[in-house]
């Protein structure tokens, strides 16, 4: 039996797509590492002819993606990026895309470095302001990509406002969700026509899988998503889709403790004498806090915060224990990273003074360890600058 739409979140996180194996009755779905299926006869076979198009965990785990985000359909791919490239490849030469002008960095890496060389353009805005993406499309603007809240400086965008403006316009609305999961935020039911995400992040949730997804509100896009996944072959292994399908059976439960921890850590920052900004949607001084309360269920734990110079970021990176130092978010560890010199190198030093990254800024990525520890940790790391 299919899992009914009318379920609550968690219940289809647990359910959707996870139905027992028909076969075996097991309770987990299956891995298929099979690469090609037996066909009874020329053009007679059981739904599945070579796994770059098809594959029964993949379909499972997509399955289980399209009814967390509420879209017709969902299609994962190798990795947030190949996610993301599928999604421009649907573009041609001479198409116009909108995007936010402080997205995580190998979005417009790839946007300007590769997209770019195939006749797609692209314009950079602060998608914070309705007004400036609508002013900045053209006759042959055919998408707007945002981030909310971007990544780092936590800035969001008003996908109610721009879905509309997009919706009048004829183009379509692409949201990478992947800083709230779908647990917090649900795009699609905001005017987005497609939902991306790294499941590398939250949905995975465990630090062990590359992974991306795009969710459509529209059969057509999720069509030619499908011919990209077998045209251009990015598509997810089994065995990590499976690694998906087991992560996301916790992803209710997991970000209920890390909006928790996340506020709790927050607050304690911007209290902190060291600590000269802090950027979080939570804190009622968030320029965007009431649009916050509005678009998303919860804040999230994804924090960033101004530690004054590149000196003292790297003193209290260098000290802490409980947090990890390195580049991710989303895992159940605490991950704490230097978004000037690791996840936006790619933009330069001017790129970054642009749209406001100083050497100084530290992201932290509030994972579900007790709260005390982090806290604990935290403090040791900056007290010692
Ligand atoms: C917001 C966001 N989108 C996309 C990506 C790319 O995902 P992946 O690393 O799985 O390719 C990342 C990676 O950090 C990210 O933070």
């Amino acid at each position: 039996m299919k899992t009914p739409k009318s379920l609550g979140f968690a219940t289809r996180a647990i359910h959707a797509g996870q139905e027992p194996d028909p076969l075996t009755g097991a309770v987990t779905v299956p891995i298929y590492p099979t690469s090609t299926y037996v066909q009874q006869g020329i053009g007679e076979h059981k739904g599945y002819e070579y796994s770059r198009v098809s594959n029964p965990t993949r379909a499972r785990l997509e399955e289980n993606l399209a009814a967390l985000e509420g879209g017709v359909a969902a299609r994962v791919f190798a990795s947030g990026m190949a996610a993301i490239n599928a999604i421009v490849s649907m573009l041609q030469s001479g198409d116009h895309v909108v995007c936010g002008n402080d997205l995580y960095g190998g979005t417009p890496r790839l946007f300007n470095q590769v997209m770019a060389n195939f006749g797609v353009e692209f314009t950079y805005v602060d998608t914070s302001d309705p007004a400036k993406v609508e002013g900045a499309i053209r006759k042959n603007t055919r998408m707007v990509y945002v981030e909310t809240p971007t990544n780092p400086l936590m800035r969001l965008s008003d996908l109610t406002a721009i879905g509309a403006i997009c919706r009048r316009k004829k183009i379509d609305l692409v949201v990478d969700n992947t800083f709230m999961s779908p647990y917090f935020q649900q795009p699609l039911s905001l005017g987005a026509d497609m939902v991306v995400h790294s499941t590398t992040k939250f949905l995975n949730g465990h630090s062990d899988g590359l992974g991306g997804v795009v969710v459509c509100a529209h059969q057509e896009h999720a069509d030619k998503l499908a011919f990209l996944q077998k045209a251009a072959g990015a598509i997810l292994s089994p065995f990590e889709c499976w690694l998906v399908l087991r992560g996301v059976k916790t992803l209710a439960a997991r970000m209920e403790i890390h909006d928790r921890s996340g506020r709790i850590v927050a607050d304690y920052l911007s209290k902190h004498k060291k600590v000269k900004a802090v950027f979080y949607p939570g804190l009622s001084d968030h320029p965007q806090h009431l649009l916050a309360k509005r678009q998303m269920s919860g804040f999230g734990s994804m924090i960033t915060f101004e530690t004054g110079s590149l000196k003292n970021a790297n003193t209290m990176l260098k000290k802490v224990r409980v947090c990890s130092l390195g580049e991710s978010l989303g895992g159940v560890e605490t991950l704490i990273s230097h978004p000037a010199t690791m996840t936006h190198a790619a933009l330069g030093p001017k790129g970054r003074k642009a749209i406001g990254i100083t050497d100084g800024l530290v992201r932290i990525s509030v994972g579900i360890e007790d709260v005390d520890d982090i806290l604990d940790d935290l403090d040791q790391a900056l007290n010692a600058i």
